[in-house]
C-alpha cells in the first residue's frame, strides 16, 4: 500500500518549473535546515502547516503560508520533484520581491531570504506530519491515491490536526470518509497562479465542524487571500461555471464557427478575461480538464450535454499534449 502511494504521489501540475531559473540557489542549503517549534502554547490558532504535493499548486500553496509568517513543510516523495517545487517558488519570489522592493536590492534579498527560513521540506511523508496543525493535500487527482495518503496520516497525525485537500474536481466527502476526523476535514481550494489568485474555496462536507471550518477562514485570510464558503457539489463555484465554459468555447471551435484565435481575443477583449479560453486552458493542463469532465460524467451530477465528450480535447491529451507544461497544448509553447 505505502509503495501504492509512495509511486503515485504527485502533484498533477508540474508545469514548466525546468524553464526557471533557480536565483537564489546559494542561500539555500542555510535556510532549509530550520527545526520548526510545535505549535506555540496557549495559542489555538494554526501556525504550522504541511503541504503534499510539490507541483506547481502544492509548492504555490507553500510559498503563500511561508510569504505570510506560517512555518511550512513542503513534502514530496523524491527530491528531484521538491527540487522542482522550490524554483517555482524562487522564481515567483523574485518577481514578487522586484516587484515590491523596486531599487532596494537588500530589502528584496530580505524578503525572500525570510520567507525561505519558514519552509524546511521532507522526503518522509510520516514525518511531514509531525507536529502540525494544518495538512494540505495537492497531490495527483486520484480518489485512492488520495484516500490512502490520508488514512496514513490520520493514525499518525496529532488528533487536532486539521486535514484539507486542494482537489479540485473529486468530492470532500469522498476523500475524508476514510479517516476518523470528518470533523476536521474540509477542502480548500487555490487557484493557478497560487501567489495571484486571491481566492480560495473553502468546501464543507456535512460533518466539518464550526471551529475546523472558522479556523480555515482564519487561516486564508492571514494569506491575504479572499475565502468564500461552497457545499461538497461537483466543482465548487469555480469550476462549476468555468469548465462548461471551457468546454463550449472547445465545442465552438470544433463545429468551425470560429478560429481558436479569435474566440480567444473576443472573450479577452469582450468579455474582460484575462486569458482566452484555449490560453487558460493551456495554463491549466488539458489532463486536468480532461479528467474534471470525465469524472463529472462518471459522477452523473451534472447536465450530460455540459459534460459530453469533446474529440478534439480526448485527442490532444492521447496525443501528451497537455498545455503549457509539456510544451503544446492548443497552442505551442
Ligand atoms: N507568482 C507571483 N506573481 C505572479 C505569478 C506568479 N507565479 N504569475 C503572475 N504573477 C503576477 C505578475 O507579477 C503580475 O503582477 P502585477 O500586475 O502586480 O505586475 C501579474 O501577476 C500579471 O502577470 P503578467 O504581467 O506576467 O502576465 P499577465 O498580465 O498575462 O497575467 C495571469 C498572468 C495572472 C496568469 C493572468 O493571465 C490571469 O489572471 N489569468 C487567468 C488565471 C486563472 O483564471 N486562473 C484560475 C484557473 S482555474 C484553477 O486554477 C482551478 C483548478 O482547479 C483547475
Amino acid at each position: 500500500m505505502a509503495q501504492f502511494i509512495l509511486s503515485s504521489f504527485r502533484g498533477h501540475l508540474t508545469n514548466n518549473a525546468t524553464k526557471i531559473s533557480f536565483k537564489t540557489s546559494l542561500l539555500r542549503p542555510l535556510l532549509l535546515n530550520n527545526n520548526f517549534s510545535t505549535t506555540t502554547p496557549n495559542n489555538n490558532s494554526i501556525q504550522n502547516i504541511t503541504v503534499y504535493g510539490s507541483g506547481l499548486m502544492g509548492a504555490g500553496i507553500v510559498q503563500v503560508a511561508a510569504q505570510n509568517g506560517f512555518k511550512v513543510t513542503m513534502v514530496d516523495i523524491e527530491q528531484a520533484f521538491i527540487e522542482k517545487g522550490k524554483k517555482i517558488i524562487d522564481a515567483s519570489l523574485s518577481r514578487i520581491a522586484k516587484k515590491q522592493f523596486k531599487d532596494d536590492e537588500n530589502s528584496q534579498k530580505s524578503f525572500i531570504e525570510t520567507t525561505w527560513s519558514n519552509i524546511k521540506t521532507e522526503t518522509n511523508s510520516e514525518k511531514g506530519a509531525e507536529n502540525t496543525d494544518l495538512i494540505i493535500e495537492a497531490i495527483v487527482e486520484n480518489l485512492e491515491t488520495k484516500q490512502n495518503l490520508f488514512k496514513k496520516l490520520d493514525k499518525i497525525s496529532k488528533p487536532n490536526t486539521i486535514f484539507a485537500s486542494n482537489t479540485s474536481s473529486l468530492p470532500i466527502s469522498e476523500i475524508s470518509k476514510i479517516t476518523e476526523r470528518q470533523d476536521k476535514f474540509a477542502g480548500l481550494h487555490f487557484f493557478n497562479p497560487v501567489p495571484q489568485m486571491k481566492l480560495v474555496e473553502i468546501i464543507k462536507n456535512d460533518q466539518t465542524s464550526e471551529d475546523t471550518y472558522q479556523k480555515l477562514v482564519d487561516v486564508t485570510k492571514r494569506m491575504k487571500k479572499t475565502p468564500v464558503t461552497c457545499k461538497d457539489t461537483p466543482g465548487f463555484i469555480v469550476n462549476r461555471l468555468l469548465v462548461p465554459y471551457l468546454m463550449e468555447a472547445v465545442r465552438l471551435a470544433e463545429r468551425g464557427e470560429a478560429t481558436t484565435e479569435d474566440i480567444d481575443t473576443a472573450m479577452k477583449l469582450g468579455a474582460g478575461m484575462p486569458m482566452g479560453p484555449f490560453e487558460l486552458s493551456d495554463f491549466v493542463g488539458l489532463d486536468t480538464l480532461k479528467s474534471i469532465v470525465d469524472g463529472w460524467r462518471k459522477d452523473g451530477k451534472i447536465d450530460a450535454g455540459l459534460v459530453a465528450p469533446i474529440k478534439k480535447l480526448d485527442d490532444l491529451v492521447k496525443e501528451g499534449k497537455l498545455g503549457r507544461k509539456s510544451g503544446a497544448g492548443f497552442y505551442t509553447y
